[in-house]
């Protein structure tokens, strides 16, 4: 039943058709009211997604986010294919210029690899399709967001992570917050250092080397090292992952927290970000340990009956309700517990990981393909027929993003 309401949002939500230019473009569109464009890390979702239904709608959906972006590499945050943003909501997609862009100038978060070696699986000319394009992408991310070298990549606007109105970014931002009108000035101060993250990173505040998207860009690493057998991208991800314990764990909490600013400033809030590099392999074992146990796992912190808060329920900060103009401040969405059920996975914690997916289920069940879920009531709430609720068709498989491919379907 699930798996056909599943394929059928899927299909709603799919477009394909023509850009003025000639440029072709096939993908699913987040939403069909209110997220029309493609987004980046909701298509390496719906991506995955797919393979469960359609490998061939999985392959276009990931090469029409390829060709949104550029020959340097770059691969933008949300590609405007069928029509540019209407001017009421023009303000809030970070473009280049006001007019006429294609998409935005901003990143979203690196999943793109993860993804193209899911749906490559079996298929090779699909995977060799991949290689210079993701490799491109990576160098781009390498050599324009890491303006310090330290290994970490670096976010200039908050919903690069995709995490918009996490409270983890409201005193780095303060006004210029995603839910905040000062926010168009944040975009226009990009627009004018012309997104040099290494200007923004020398001469203001408002920018965080972040957990989740050194999560996803790791995972990239690794799966693009799986892929091709280049040596330089495990290395990379290794160095991203130390830099992550180095830099970001927070012993006495037993979490990971973002560096903020200048200064690098931990900001110390415990959002599930701080439990992403549960996700990450190369982290070791007894730190992955004590996050799932200590917090994701404990009832009082993250342990929720349907799907993981996106904020930790201890949190003065955490507001699981509906907002409309502010996202990620505790509700449950189905990407957060597939990245974390994968780390659950390899750590051997299968029962727990089965219950959080059962949760993640039952909500589905209840209220639908909906953006995000009450945690405590599986209420849904933001959103109906949203693409990568999806997701749910590849809890069950017990796919580990750690692995790339789940050992027990390649015995
Ligand atoms: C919201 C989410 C973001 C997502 C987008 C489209 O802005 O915060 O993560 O990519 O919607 O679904």
């Amino acid at each position: 039943m699930l798996d056909d309401a599943a394929e059928a949002v899927l299909r709603a939500n799919w477009r394909e058709g023509t850009r003025r230019d000639g440029t072709p473009f096939a993908f699913t569109c987040p939403s069909p009211r209110r997220y029309k464009h493609q987004w980046f890390w909701d298509s390496c979702f719906h991506a995955i997604a797919w393979t469960h239904i359609d490998r061939e709608r999985a392959k276009e959906e990931l090469r029409t986010l390829v060709r949104a972006g550029r020959p340097d590499g770059f691969m933008p945050h949300t590609a405007f294919w069928q029509a540019s943003p209407r001017w009421r909501r023009a303000p809030l997609y970070a473009t280049e210029s006001f007019r006429g862009d294609t998409g935005t100038a901003s990143i979203q978060t690196p999943l793109l690899a993860v993804a193209w070696e899911r749906v490559a699986e079996g298929d090779d000319a699909f995977r060799e399709e991949g290689l210079e394009p993701l490799a491109a992408y990576a160098r781009w991310l390498i050599r324009e967001r890491d303006p310090d070298g330290d290994g970490l990549l670096t976010i200039l606007l908050p919903d690069e992570s995709g995490l918009d109105d996490s409270p983890k970014y409201d005193a780095v931002y303060g006004s210029m917050a995603h839910w905040k009108p000062g926010y168009a000035r944040l975009v226009q101060r990009c627009r004018r250092a012309r997104w040099s993250a290494a200007t923004l990173a020398r001469t203001t505040d408002e920018h965080v080397e972040d957990v989740l998207i050194n999560v996803a860009h790791a995972l990239s690493l690794r799966a693009l090292h799986r892929m091709s057998g280049g040596a330089e991208w495990a290395e990379h991800a290794a160095r991203t992952e130390a830099a992550l314990v180095e830099r970001c764990w927070d012993e006495r909490r037993g979490l990971f927290f973002d560096l903020a600013g200048r200064g690098e400033t931990r900001v110390e809030l415990s959002t599930w970000s701080s439990l992403a590099p549960l996700a990450l392999p190369g982290i070791p074992r007894d730190i992955r340990e004590r996050v799932a146990n200590e917090h994701l796992l404990n009832p009082r912190r993250y342990g929720a009956r349907f799907g993981v808060p996106s904020v930790s329920m201890e949190e003065p900060s955490f507001r699981p309700g509906f907002n409309a103009y502010r996202t990620w401040r505790g509700a449950a969405w189905v990407n957060t517990a597939w990245l974390l059920i994968g780390g659950l996975r390899s750590l051997g914690a299968d029962d727990e990981a089965d219950r959080i997916a059962r949760g993640v289920a039952d909500a589905a069940e209840r209220s639908g393909f909906r953006e995000y879920y009450h945690p405590r009531t599986g209420a849904g709430h933001g959103e109906h027929g949203f693409g990568w609720s999806t997701l749910l068709l590849d809890l069950p498989a017990g796919f580990s993003p750690t692995v790339g491919v789940n050992p027990s379907r390649t015995s």
